[in-house]
């Protein structure tokens, strides 16, 4: 049975479109249930719509808490059954409410070597501190920000001449292969979070 994937997004999607075409080849034996965007104007609702694929919008309301907003979610998450809750640009902090409820089972990707340069402008934050490598983190999703156990990730090296649009653009190349290849190993089943670590099975 193809894994089931919801995936959350905000803007661009280009990550999801990545996980999405490495369905289509083949390479990835999962399904995507529904994509979720907390904004009308995300871009990867008109790709995953054209798609075909069960688009949801859910807004934040006005006066609506984290955790109001976060029980809406789950609950509309929750219409299609998702294994897998994958974080693909979504620009929301989850609520303890939400983590909890898909304890081990919300992936995110992040475009830096995780622990370093956690939260926003990961890779200004990077070109910043003068670092030779950079790259991207695909994580299980905890209560802290950016701080999950670490599933894999893919060094990208920082050139002399890089700006951040530069670095991102390198950088994103690599999450666009190295999330479906983590998401495959969940699909078949090879990983186990112990503690703060995965252990490759
Ligand atoms: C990516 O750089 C991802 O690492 C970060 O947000 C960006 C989303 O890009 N979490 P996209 O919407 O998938 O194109």
């Amino acid at each position: 049975m193809p894994l089931k994937l919801a995936i959350l997004i905000s803007g661009r999607g280009s990550n999801m479109q990545a996980i999405h075409r490495s369905i289509v080849a083949g390479k990835l034996d999962a399904e995507i249930s529904v994509v979720i965007s907390d904004q009308a104007a995300a871009a990867g609702l008109a790709y995953a719509q054209a798609e075909g694929i069960l688009t949801q919008l859910v807004e934040r309301q006005k006066g609506e808490d984290r955790d109001g907003f976060d029980r809406r979610l789950i609950a509309k998450l929750e219409e299609s059954s998702p294994q897998i809750v994958v974080l693909a640009g979504y620009m929301r902090i989850l609520s303890p409410t939400f983590i909890r409820h898909f304890e081990h089972r919300i992936v995110n990707i992040h475009p830096s070597l995780l622990p370093s340069f956690p939260g926003l402008h990961a890779q200004r934050q990077a070109l910043e501190a003068g670092v030779r490598f950079s790259g991207c983190t695909v994580h299980f999703v905890d209560e802290g920000c950016d701080t999950g156990p670490i599933i894999d990730q893919r060094v990208v090296a920082v050139l002399p001449e890089d700006d951040e649009g530069s670095l991102s653009k390198r950088i994103l190349e690599q999450e666009h292969q190295l999330y479906s290849s983590c998401l495959q190993m969940i699909a078949e089943g090879k990983l186990k979070v112990e503690g703060r670590k995965v252990i490759l099975l």
